[in-house]
């Protein structure tokens, strides 16, 4: 058997189903990239059936991506089998993905079918996406609570009808580690044809189990395993890569097997995905939380220091986090920009430093010592820049405080024109939000989350809001990033204004090719 396991990724997939707000075909594209750079072996780039962003989005990935392969989900039906053979097809390399349920529960009330019909439209589908490519999975949903001989005659079905991964779902994330593991070794040990293929798995984490569930089935054969960058995906989440990764390494006397993961990539991932998802990681998160390399108590400090090994069973910069933080102030040159961002694992194609020094240098200005974190949110921030901006925040100015009522003037440019309007609120976010909408007259748009998160330590942190607003039956999201609060919510609302003003740009046009065709 293989020592290698392979790591199929689908943080595209079941992580971004997952999200409050979708993903722009950009953010989608910088996560892929950022995957193939960690080393990930399979990407499922998204669902093409289910939407044509999410088909042109799995389609632009398919282009860019070389190194991994590009993978996209479909149901065990001919359309959606289509849908990705033909977003898929630009790739270098591909894989179709297909699945269905298999347990009673689903069999019975989701499908309505009988156990007969369903093996019969898994191989078909199987058959079916032989037709675009020999690299073929098939998913046996809701596997973890599947009876054991039904799933012994799928999987041997399926590997018949030429699947050459065959993945052991639990949907629900409703067995425990010798639960599952004993599930693995049941299909090692009944199903024939087993060796024809690789016999992947896909924990969920609703009981916290993902992680061990997923370590038990690779002791027991499974050679790939499916999981998610911060353990994101539906409901509590799936299994989370940087953890399986560093068990493979950290543990590598026990399990005796590799990965392609280039773990001082990890950190560097992991606070993407978080900043594009909009999904903050708890601060005692194994290896990639803000305190998973701190040492708190006298004790453990003391002993650290004496060894590392005494509290540390693994370094921060093995997963690419560097403690040493410089000095950098408005004195720093650019080289020493550069320099510090090659330290921190940017490459000079990540960035434009003309630009990222032009930030540097208004923020050192107002916080005089500009930390790693800065930089990092500086970078974000600059990529995240909108290539089209209609609405531009021109001055703002907001009064709060006690026993006054907040008010706030706001003025931006639109399109070709500078309009100013003030208003109140109930603090001077509010007051903002407030003046932005009476201007424009905008009743459609509701905001629906409002986070703060602050980009450092200390009262001189960079603040960064995360809107997301409903539009028109659509979510947007938008981010803003300022030393000051107030700023950071009215330019992540412009953020959004934007992006609703491309929308209806985009659905403008398309109504006018329509009608042009009628
Ligand atoms: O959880 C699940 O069963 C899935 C399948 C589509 C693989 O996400
Ligand atoms: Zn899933």
């Amino acid at each position: 058997m293989s020592d290698q396991i392979i790591i199929f990724d689908t943080t595209l997939r079941d992580g971004e189903q997952a999200l409050p707000a979708s993903l722009s075909m950009k953010e989608k594209i910088q996560i892929a990239l950022a995957l193939e750079r960690l080393g990930v072996d399979i990407i499922e780039a998204g669902f093409p059936v289910s939407s044509p962003g999410d088909f042109a989005s799995v389609q632009e990935i398919a282009k860019v991506v070389k190194s991994s392969t590009v993978c996209g989900l479909s149901r065990a039906l001919a359309k959606d089998i289509d849908a990705c053979g033909q977003a898929l097809s630009v790739a270098e390399q591909f894989r179709i993905h297909t699945f269905i349920a298999t347990s009673d529960i689903h069999v019975s009330s989701k499908l309505r079918k009988s156990q007969e019909d369903v093996v019969e439209m898994a191989v078909a589908a199987v058959k079916h996406a032989k037709g675009y490519t020999n690299d073929v999975e098939f998913s046996c949903e809701d596997a973890g609570r599947t009876h054991i001989d039904y799933l012994c005659r799928m999987v041997e079905s399926v590997i018949n009808a030429g699947a050459t991964t065959v993945n052991i779902p639990d949907t629900v994330g409703y067995t425990t580690p010798s639960e599952f593991g004993g599930i693995i070794a049941n299909l090692f040990n009944r199903v024939p044809n087993i060796d024809k293929a690789v016999i992947s798995v896909h924990c969920h984490n609703d009981l916290g189990l993902a992680v061990g569930n997923s370590l038990a089935a690779v002791e027991n054969g499974a050679r790939q395993v499916e999981c998610t960058i911060n353990g994101i995906g539906e409901r509590a989440g799936n299994c989370s890569l940087e953890e399986i990764a560093m068990v493979l390494e950290t543990r590598k006397a026990k399990f005796g097997l590799q990965s392609r993961i280039d773990t001082q990539e990890i950190s560097r991932t992991s606070k993407l995905v978080s900043q594009l998802c909009n999904m903050p990681v708890q601060a005692n998160k194994a290896i990639v939380g803000a305190n998973a390399f701190s040492h708190s108590s006298g004790i453990h400090q003391d002993g650290v220091l004496k060894a590392q090994n005494t509290y540390e069973i693994m370094t921060p910069e093995s997963v690419g986090i560097n403690k040493n933080n410089l000095n950098l102030t408005s004195r720093s040159g650019r080289h020493v920009i550069k320099h510090r961002l090659s330290e921190l694992g940017y490459q000079t194609s990540d960035y434009d430093l003309d630009s990222i020094y032009d930030l540097f240098l208004k923020l050192a200005d107002k916080k005089g010592q500009v930390y790693d974190y800065d930089l990092e949110a500086l970078l974000f921030f600059d990529q995240q820049r909108q290539d089209y901006a209609h609405y531009e925040l021109v001055s703002l100015q907001a009064t709060s405080g006690r026993e006054i009522i907040p008010s706030a003037t706001v003025r931006l440019k639109i399109g070709e024109q500078t309009v100013t309007q003030s208003s109140v609120g109930n603090g001077p976010v509010d007051a903002s939000f407030n003046a932005i909408m009476t201007m424009l007259g905008h009743e459609e748009l509701t905001i629906v989350d409002f986070k703060l998160d602050s980009k450092g330590e200390g009262a001189d942190a960079l603040a960064q809001v995360s809107v997301i607003a409903e539009y028109r039956g659509r979510r947007f999201h938008g981010i803003g990033l300022a030393t000051d609060i107030v700023e950071s919510g009215v330019k992540a609302l412009i953020y959004v204004l934007n992006d609703t003003y491309l929308a209806d740009q985009i659905d403008e046009q398309k109504q006018q090719v329509r009608v042009a065709g009628e």
